[in-house]
């Protein structure tokens, strides 16, 4: 009780008045109102959350996107030579540097990978736009992607499936395992052997001042990257 508070009419409070705690029904209204504006804010939180979000597809990996997008070159078991276009690519241990690849099994890129157990990822830059689109939207199936598009092969060292000539790099891969993922495997690789243009690798990684990578945003649309942007220490 407030001792600055004069006291009301009636009869004054006794000692064992003074420590009673209050009646069970404040507690019910404290309880009742406080539940209230719980709701009231809850509701304010659900009007202001729906505003700033919607509801997609749980099937939508476009929100993973744009991603870099590489040439992936594979070799038959009697030497044919296929490129597919693929941004399902991630680097997933450092030592050993191994990368890890989605590939559909339906595409002629699948059948290869299976039978050489082996391919190499080629770093295209914004300039190689249009012939990434072409290499993923056709199957080696139906025509042979190398010469259409114009492509040429350079050696590599460690495996027998070339790289691309014009590519900013390539890596040189070779399957340890595989991850059946219904419609399409997950070949983890160790990389062999890592080619880069001498002028635009740095000890940092890309010079992102002399050269663009291309990623894949969706559909036809790419993009690339701009400039380089320092955090703080
Ligand atoms: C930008 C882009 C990215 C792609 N990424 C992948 C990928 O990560 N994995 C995959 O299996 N297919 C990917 N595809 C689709 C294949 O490139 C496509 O199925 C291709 O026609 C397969 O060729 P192939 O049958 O000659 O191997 C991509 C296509 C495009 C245009």
């Amino acid at each position: 009780m407030n001792p600055r508070r004069p006291t009301p009419p009636g009869p004054q409070p006794g000692p064992f008045d003074q420590a009673r705690a209050p009646p069970l029904s404040s507690y019910l209204s404290l309880y009742w109102d406080f539940k209230l504006l719980n709701r009231v804010h809850r509701v304010i939180f659900l009007l202001v959350f729906s505003l700033m979000y919607k509801f997609i597809s749980q099937n939508e990996y476009l929100v993973l996107h744009p991603r870099p997008v590489y040439l992936i070159v594979s070799r038959s078991s009697n030497g044919r030579l296929n490129v597919m276009a693929a941004s399902w690519v991630t680097p997933v241990s450092d030592e050993p540097f191994l990368v890890a690849i989605s590939v559909w099994k339906g595409s002629l890129t699948y059948q290869y990978i299976k039978e050489t157990r082996e391919f190499t990822v080629n770093i295209p830059s914004e300039r190689h736009v249009n012939v990434v689109f072409k290499a993923g939207s056709m199957s080696g199936r139906d025509i042979d992607k190398l010469t259409i598009l114009g492509l040429k092969t350079t050696p590599s060292r460690a495996i027998n499936t070339p790289g691309l000539e014009d590519m900013l790099g390539f890596l040189e891969c070779k399957v340890t395992k595989e991850v059946d993922l219904n419609e399409s495997t997950l070949f983890i690789a160790e990389v062999q052997a890592i080619h880069v243009r001498e002028d635009l690798y740095t000890k940092y990684g890309w010079d992102l001042s002399k050269t663009r990578i291309l990623l894949h945003h969706s559909g036809r649309g790419f993009t690339t990257t701009s400039r380089l942007i320092l955090a703080e220490r």
